[in-house]
């Protein structure tokens, strides 16, 4: 199981059937994980107590991202979305990679950021000065609230605190410095935060209004870097346009946003398939992706020596493995298996990976033929669906539409009644 590849020939010619057949072996999957996958049986009761008024489970189809390695590691990724071509994009350029070891990850730890904000301060400098002065008995408090992060060697390890002109005037704003482990992280912050709030309160001589973790998570902020070889892509003038296209996302912010989302086509994908809070990585990456002052790219690109592109990608990216709802959401559990996750970096690390091939996916394609073709392939087929194709029929709709350049429900309609004709 674990001298296996993630460069699986063919996959997407398989059956449903024989695709979770395949990766049941890759991956020592057991039965009831397959079974899990099928969502042949759903857990109602646990939907029912995860949010108020429950009345039904929205699906979402799982691709399974092949062709990478992250860190020296073959992995299969499981990406949840309803977007076609996704997958499929980014396996396509982490294929790209292999030749030149896949992506090379770092982070910074998983460190969060609980704000307290402190109102009606006179000298709201001497007020932080204060709680600098009291660091260590409101890192005690902190800490005391959650023993077992503590005992596992996470917990509050910093204070910070700044000084910022408001509508309302100067507050002094106090950021609990969290390391979280293998949680999001969330709970733990806000714990903290509403505990030492008094005491914030009793020192400062002023008023705590707001209690509340910060998404823009920029102290759990991950790295990843890839060569993308340079007669994959299709040479030099692809290069060269995949550079054009990211400098556009670089100077301007409506580009930018596509840029980026485009990145987070993968990364919300992943953070879904693991019932992480897509919510927090999105308002992260964002806010991150401003934080010069202008919002850029959260990617960046260069050429090497050889003519190849190295793109590397830089955003925060609060996951967790433990706590939450990926603990206990079985469909999460299954796709955490899938990837051979111990540790929460270990899936930001192939997060930000498959983040950067999607983009770079969404470049080549803006930068050459457009992104229709590749859209148009798998829309056909949605389209002869919905028109009434059945079995073989859909694909034999679907190719002849895409030879014509029509893909239209009317002209499904017409293709399909020829085929059952002849
Ligand atoms: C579509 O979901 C994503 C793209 O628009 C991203 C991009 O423009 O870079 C293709």
């Amino acid at each position: 199981m674990e001298n296996f590849t993630s460069r699986i020939k063919g996959f997407h010619n398989l059956s449903f059937e024989e695709k979770l057949q395949k990766i049941k072996e890759l991956r020592g999957l057991s039965e009831e994980d397959i079974e899990t996958l099928k969502a042949t049986n759903p857990p109602y009761e646990l939907f029912d107590r995860m949010i108020e008024n429950n009345i039904g489970i929205m699906q979402i189809p799982i691709g399974l991202a092949t062709n990478f390695i992250v860190d020296g590691k073959e992995v299969l990724i499981p990406m949840a979305v309803e977007e076609s071509s996704v997958v499929a994009a980014a396996s396509n350029l982490a294929r790209m990679t292999r030749e030149h070891g896949g992506f090379m990850t770092s982070n910074t730890g998983s460190i969060m950021i609980g704000q307290i904000q402190v109102l009606d301060l006179d000298t709201p400098y001497f007020a932080a000065q204060k709680i600098h002065m009291e660091k260590e008995k409101i890192l005690k408090l902190a800490n005391d609230q959650d023993p077992i992060l503590v005992k596992f060697g996470g917990g509050a390890v910093d204070i910070e605190t700044r000084i910022i002109d408001s509508a309302v005037g100067d507050m002094l704003i106090v950021h609990l410095v969290v390391n979280a482990l293998d949680a999001m992280g969330a709970n733990a912050v806000n714990t903290m935060a509403e505990a030492v709030a008094p005491l914030i309160e009793e020192i400062t001589g002023g008023k705590v209004r707001l209690r509340i973790l910060s998404n823009l998570a920029d102290k759990r902020v991950v790295r990843a870097s890839a060569v993308f070889d340079k007669e994959l892509l299709g040479g030099d003038d692809v290069v060269w346009g995949m550079i054009e296209a990211w400098a556009f996302a670089e100077a301007d912010p409506y580009r930018a946003a596509t840029h980026n989302k485009g990145i987070m086509n993968a990364i919300s994908a992943i953070t879904v398939a693991t019932a992480n809070d897509w919510r927090a990585i999105e308002a992260g990456a964002h806010s991150y992706a401003a934080r010069h002052g202008y919002y850029g790219s959260l990617t960046k690109y260069e050429i090497d020596d050889d003519g190849n592109l190295v793109g590397t990608i830089e955003l925060p990216l609060a996951l967790g493995i433990i706590g939450g709802a990926s603990r206990i959401h079985p469909t999460a559990q299954v796709n955490l298996k899938i990837m051979g996750i111990e540790k929460a970096q270990e899936l930001a690390a192939i997060v930000a990976s498959v983040g950067l091939a999607q983009n770079a996916a969404a470049l080549r394609a803006l930068a050459s033929e457009g992104i229709q073709k590749g859209h148009m392939k798998l829309h056909a087929r949605n389209v002869a669906a919905q028109a009434g194709a059945k079995g073989d029929e859909v694909d034999k709709v679907a190719a002849r539409m895409i030879e014509e350049g029509k893909v239209r429900m009317d002209r499904a309609i017409e293709v399909l009644e020829e085929i059952r004709k002849s």
